[in-house]
């Protein structure tokens, strides 16, 4: 490895560290959102470069978690709305604590942008379309087909077929029509039954 990649390696595991005593749950979705958006990015044919830096984004997406509040990320209650506010101000967070790293070009504008909506309705700063970065939007399906599967303390898990039709319905309005596409056509490779794969993909068609 390059002396510049062993100091990326040294400070994605030190924020991995960081992450493991704030929240175990949060590390894992890290690398479980980091491994489907891979498989999306390939059905983008994504560079290599571009896929390298997906898997970075997708790793480090949620960092700013580490500034918001132990009992907002672990209530098992639903979330008033100052304590959504802090939950959502993660993104901003992760955008300040990155954007110092010149290692980690684009990692920061692409972690700032993880909660924006394809229509202008996310946070933090309501991006629309294309203004959202590509990598962004990548992340953006394969985190909520994550919370969606395993949960979140104030959420059941549903299951990834369940999880899949979601994402389908929200393609165009939350997500990124192109992406969904791309999710889907990677969907076999997650562990769908032959037969959830045809019926997802008519529900695209039609
Ligand atoms: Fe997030």
């Amino acid at each position: 490895m390059k002396p510049v990649q062993l100091e990326v390696q040294a400070l994605t595991d030190a924020m991995e560290r960081a992450m493991v005593r704030k929240d175990l749950a949060t590390a894992k979705h890290h690398s479980r959102v980091a491994e489907v958006c891979l498989r999306i990015g390939k059905h983008l044919s994504l560079s290599d470069a571009e896929l390298a830096l997906l898997e970075l984004s997708a790793l480090l997406h949620d960092i700013g978690k580490l500034g918001v509040d132990d009992a907002i990320l672990k209530s098992s209650q639903a979330l008033n709305q100052g304590q959504w506010e802090q939950m959502r101000a993660h993104a901003e967070i992760g955008f300040r604590l990155l954007r110092g790293f010149e290692e980690l070009p684009g990692v920061a504008e692409i972690v700032h942008a993880h909660h924006e909506r394809w229509d202008g309705a996310g946070y933090p700063r309501r991006l629309k379309g294309a203004e959202t970065p590509l990598l962004a939007r990548v992340i953006a399906v394969a985190d909520a087909f994550d919370a969606m599967v395993h949960g979140r303390p104030y959420r059941a898990a549903v299951s990834e077929a369940l999880a899949a039709q979601e994402i389908m319905q929200h393609r165009g309005t939350q997500f990124d029509p192109d992406v969904v596409d791309a999710f889907v056509a990677g969907l076999n490779p997650v562990g769908l039954p032959v037969s959830v794969h045809a019926t997802l993909w008519h529900g695209l068609m039609t």
